[in-house]
């Protein structure tokens, strides 16, 4: 039984690792921002234009702490921002609780994010000089509470395979 919670930025890769090493370790795979549209039948786009991002960390936070009281074998990818709302950020530090913070420099993001923004209403409608000055800031803001999880991978020009291996080297 294994309780694995992958975060960190937008772009970094959790939803992929998490599927990658759940193949590898047999652990079930979860994504938040999934759970999160599977419940409401709604996209996380279409969340925050109708309800506001208000109301979607409030629904983060409550799907966050009902699947933690629920599940005991998993790997739960998180949302970039579910750590950074809510003291969402004391659940990684949980018995229990192998927390990673996949870690990827602001120019590892910007090229992973390149074809992907319209994915992001945090991100959609931003120009490329724009994108790359929030994407800077809001790391920087987010930092403290990525740096709450156990451990820290870095995983910025390494292929998902050799990423799946540092975390695997985390549950002897
Ligand atoms: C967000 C990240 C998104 C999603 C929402 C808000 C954020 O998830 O939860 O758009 O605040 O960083 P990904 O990190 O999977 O893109």
């Amino acid at each position: 039984m294994h309780k694995i919670i992958l975060i960190g930025y937008m772009g970094s890769g959790k939803s992929t690792i998490g599927k990658l090493l759940s193949q590898k370790t047999s652990i079930p795979a979860f994504d938040l921002d999934q759970i999160i549209e599977e419940a409401t039948q709604k996209t996380i786009p279409e969340l925050f234009s109708e309800s506001g991002e208000i109301k979607f960390r409030k629904l983060e936070h409550e799907k966050l702490k009902s699947f933690i009281a629920e599940n005991d074998n998993y790997i739960l990818s998180l949302g970039g921002g579910a750590p950074c709302y809510a003291n969402n950020h004391e659940f990684l530090q949980l018995d229990g609780i192998i927390s990673v913070y996949l870690k990827a420099s602001i120019k590892e993001l910007l090229a992973r994010l390149e074809n992907e923004r319209h994915n992001r209403p945090l991100l959609a409608g931003l120009n490329d000089e724009e994108v790359e000055e929030f994407v800077a800031k809001h790391l920087f803001d987010r930092s403290y509470f990525y740096h709450q999880a156990k451990h820290i991978v870095s995983v910025d020009g390494k292929n998902p395979d050799a990423i799946v291996n540092e975390i695997k080297g985390l549950l002897a």
